[in-house]
């Protein structure tokens, strides 16, 4: 892939309807894993070359920002020896994919408690944000530590210090403003979630951003997430009308 990233999308999509913004859920590695009778581990381990293929699909057809979840807030009360094996495995991750971001022209970012994590992940973070910083092909965002409730709580907070200050009268608080406090305030709304395994639920993603998401849940377990699926959905998605509240 790396010989020829920017392939365009596949014949029988529409380049001009693709989403700009694809956020994914990306959840059941542990099951994958116990199917298999393997340790947990295994599984986000399995689900670590998802990511890598999923990245490159992206940057093949042509999507502009993939933001991808991989360590809620509430990730935290899983066991110490699952979150140490998790930590370990992104900043091998963020090591390993590095050379691939930059001779892709990808840039990383991450949203989230970032100071949460270990220092060592966060040197690595910082490492590879800064090595991508001025790469304009896509964005890739990785959401770590990241509670939906969270990045709002944040966002209430800044403004309040705003008007507490005189910075900025209430009435100013609108859509535009709000959003400019989360840390998304430099991506568009995603177009598109998706969420593997088979769950009905936003698990605390991205709550403010998704209000006009097209939803796509899929049962397939991460792990085994396919590019070939991921395009089906993207044709599915083509299909759907996108009314935001109009009429059609
Ligand atoms: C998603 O897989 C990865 C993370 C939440 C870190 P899970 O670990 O949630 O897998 P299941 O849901 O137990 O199968
Ligand atoms: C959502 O998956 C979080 C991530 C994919 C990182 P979870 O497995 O943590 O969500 P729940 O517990 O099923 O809601
Ligand atoms: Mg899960």
């Amino acid at each position: 892939m790396s010989s020829e990233p920017s392939g365009g999308p596949p014949a029988d999509l529409d380049a001009s309807k693709l989403p700009a913004h694809i956020a994914i859920i990306m959840d059941g590695n542990g099951r994958w894993a116990k199917q298999r009778l393997l340790h947990r581990v295994k599984g986000h381990e399995k689900g670590a070359e998802t990511v890598r293929n999923i990245v490159r699909a992206c940057r093949q057809i042509g999507i502009a920002h993939l933001t991808l979840y991989a360590f809620s807030t509430e990730n935290w009360q899983r066991p110490r020896t699952e979150i140490a094996a998790l930590m370990h495995l992104l900043q091998r991750f963020l090591q390993s994919e590095l050379p691939e971001l930059k001779e892709n022209n990808i840039r990383l970012r991450c949203v989230g408690q970032i100071q949460r994590l270990p220092a060592a992940v966060q040197e690595k973070l910082d490492t590879v944000m800064e090595a991508t910083r001025t790469n304009d092909a896509m964005t890739l965002t990785l959401a770590l530590s990241y509670g939906g409730r969270a990045e709002i709580l944040r966002a209430a907070r800044e403004l309040a210090r705003r008007v507490r200050d005189d910075r900025m009268d209430p009435d100013q608080i609108d859509e535009r403003s709000f959003s400019s406090c989360l840390y998304t305030a430099d991506l568009p709304d995603p177009d598109l979630l998706i969420r593997t395994s088979g769950e009905h639920r936003i698990s605390n993603f991205l709550l403010w951003q998704i209000a006009y998401s097209e939803i796509f849940i899929t049962d397939t377990l991460w792990p085994d997430f396919t590019t070939e699926e991921f395009i089906e959905i993207l044709r599915s998605y083509q299909r759907r009308e996108r009314r935001f509240g109009r009429v059609g």
